[in-house]
């Protein structure tokens, strides 16, 4: 069963995935992590996908399909799957429906968070290079500045939050993935949430809402 969690670059996906994956008995797949890891390790893939990252723009429906079918197959059937990242175009929700005798899509949920927040958010976002922990250097700061709390690895900024690729990612989520809120709704599937807020009150809506299908 897969619940998608959709939204906004910066609308809080990966924030709020995290938090699911702890305390909701969701697996977490995030497509965007998974390409990451494939660039830090320089597999073929990520040698692909790289560049197209760095400029905000989508990676192929392809690529995506077969990461996700790879990532997929790594979980055991029946497991709770929240989806950061995919559908992010019409084409990538109809092969997601093309599993659906394995892996219906029971609940699509978007996030939903202002532009002119989620530019603020993007630009002040840090990142460990070690663990992958998010922070933000005004709303989420680690307790020591440029020092991941958790593993002590180093913040840094993501590629892509440069302010030219958090344009393109924008203009690219309001014409390719936006459709996609319309394609779950006629799906009867679908449910939006509040995205602004403290993180915690965001995650009991959306624990709630999920739970309410
Ligand atoms: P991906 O990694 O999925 O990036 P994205 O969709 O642009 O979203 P982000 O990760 O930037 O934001 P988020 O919503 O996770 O927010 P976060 O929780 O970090 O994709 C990256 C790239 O990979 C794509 O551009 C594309 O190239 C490629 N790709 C991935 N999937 C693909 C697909 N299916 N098809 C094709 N290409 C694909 O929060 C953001 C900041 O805000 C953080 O600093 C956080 O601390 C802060 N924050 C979070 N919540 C709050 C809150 N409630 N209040 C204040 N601040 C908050
Ligand atoms: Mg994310």
């Amino acid at each position: 069963m897969i619940v998608v969690l959709t939204g906004a670059p910066g609308a809080g996906k990966g924030t709020q995935a995290e938090l699911l994956a702890k305390r909701g008995g969701f697996k977490k797949l995030s497509t965007g992590d998974a390409l990451r890891k494939h660039v830090k390790a320089g597999t073929s893939i990520g040698k692909l996908a790289g560049a197209v990252m760095e400029r905000g723009e989508l990676v192929s429906d392809e690529l995506l399909f077969s990461i996700l079918r790879e990532e997929l197959a790594l979980l055991s059937e029946g497991e709770l799957i929240l989806l950061d990242g995919y559908p992010r175009n019409i084409a990538q929700a109809e092969a997601l429906d093309s599993l659906k005798s394995t892996h219906p899509v029971k609940a699509a949920i978007l996030l939903d968070v202002p532009r002119q927040e989620l530019v603020a958010r993007l630009s002040g976002r840090r990142v460990c290079g070690g663990c992958g922990a998010t922070y933000h250097v005004k709303e989420q700061p680690s307790k020591v500045a440029g020092i991941c709390d958790k593993c002590g690895g180093e913040l840094s900024q993501r590629p892509d939050d440069s302010p030219s690729s958090v344009n393109v990612r924008l203009d690219i989520y309001e014409k390719a993935t936006r459709p996609v809120l319309e394609y779950y709704r006629k799906h009867g599937v679908f449910r939006e949430v509040v995205g602004v807020g403290d993180p915690e009150s965001i995650y009991g809506v959306l624990r709630d809402t999920i739970s309410g299908f």
